[in-house]
């Protein structure tokens, strides 16, 4: 920890977040902030909001019909919700992997090159070097770099997740949102997406939602702990699971419910 808290820099900063899937309230008035180079987990019991606040962060939520969101946003100094934004370009800034990895039905190549071509890039040189950095990013070349031409969905679980993270990496985000990312992976593999995750961090903000109390408390620097759609505490990682401020907070990672 050699950061003093002069040099953190808030990347993202929730506001006053509300959010109506048509009439039921999801989230009520959400503030944190999202520290850039840091890992930042939300935790709480199933159904508390945790992928809603986080699709939130890249606007996610616009896909679903008959959201309402009000509040703030910010990346930067942008409102993210705001008039001046451009959602694809925002996406790009903000990346996501999922609780399950989603490979496309392609080559590993071609998956980390994806974005590149979608952006309309054909420089094969170019496209090579980014999908050996990409995949050296996602701690997989050495693996994969005799097979880049065998299909994503041959690759063990794992490896699917990180081809996934490879894949982000292609389109250099500045923040990486993760919903359970290892919620479909064994332990061993987990570890290993734990480590990698704590490598990113070095590059890139990362914000993680996680039912495992353990892996927040392992990986991130601090940890918003919700409860029906509202942000209960808010702090350093080492607080929540050492000595919360709430009772709440105090109650579910001693196990009482969730
Ligand atoms: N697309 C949706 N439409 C309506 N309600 C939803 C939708 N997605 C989630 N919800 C509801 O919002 C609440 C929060 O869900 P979610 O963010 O998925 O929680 P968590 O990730 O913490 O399990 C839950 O009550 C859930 O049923
Ligand atoms: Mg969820």
């Amino acid at each position: 920890m050699a950061n003093t808290m002069a040099e953190i820099k808030n990347k993202m900063r929730v506001e006053g977040l509300d959010l109506y899937y048509g009439k039921f309230h999801a989230l009520t008035s959400v503030s944190m902030p999202v520290q850039e180079n840091k890992i930042t987990a939300l935790i709480g019991p199933s159904g508390c909001g945790k992928s809603t606040l986080l699709r939130c962060l890249n606007r996610m939520n616009d896909l679903i019909p008959g959201t309402k969101v009000t509040g703030q946003v910010m990346l930067d100094d942008q409102d993210i919700y705001g008039q001046a934004m451009e959602v694809t370009d925002l996406r790009k800034r903000v990346g996501m992997v999922f609780q399950r990895p989603n490979p496309f039905p392609l080559s590993i190549y071609e998956n980390v090159v994806y974005g590149l071509k979608v952006a309309g890039f054909r420089n094969r040189k170019m496209m090579d070097e980014v999908a050996e950095r990409s995949l050296k990013g996602a701690w997989m070349w050495d693996y994969v770099k005799d097979k880049l031409d065998q299909s994503a969905l041959e690759l063990p679980l794992d490896q699917q997740q990180r081809l996934c993270i490879a894949r982000l990496l292609a389109i250099e985000p500045e923040v990486i949102l993760m919903d359970e990312p290892c919620s479909a992976l064994d332990p061993i593999a987990t570890m290993k997406v734990e480590e990698l995750m704590l490598e990113l961090a070095k590059n890139y903000t990362i914000v993680i939602v996680t039912h495992n109390m353990q892996q927040a408390s392992r990986v991130s620097d601090y940890t918003g702990y919700m409860l029906l759609g509202k942000m209960i505490e808010f702090n350093d990682t080492r607080v929540i699971f050492t000595k919360p401020k709430e009772k709440l907070t105090e109650e579910y990672i001693s196990g009482k419910y969730g």
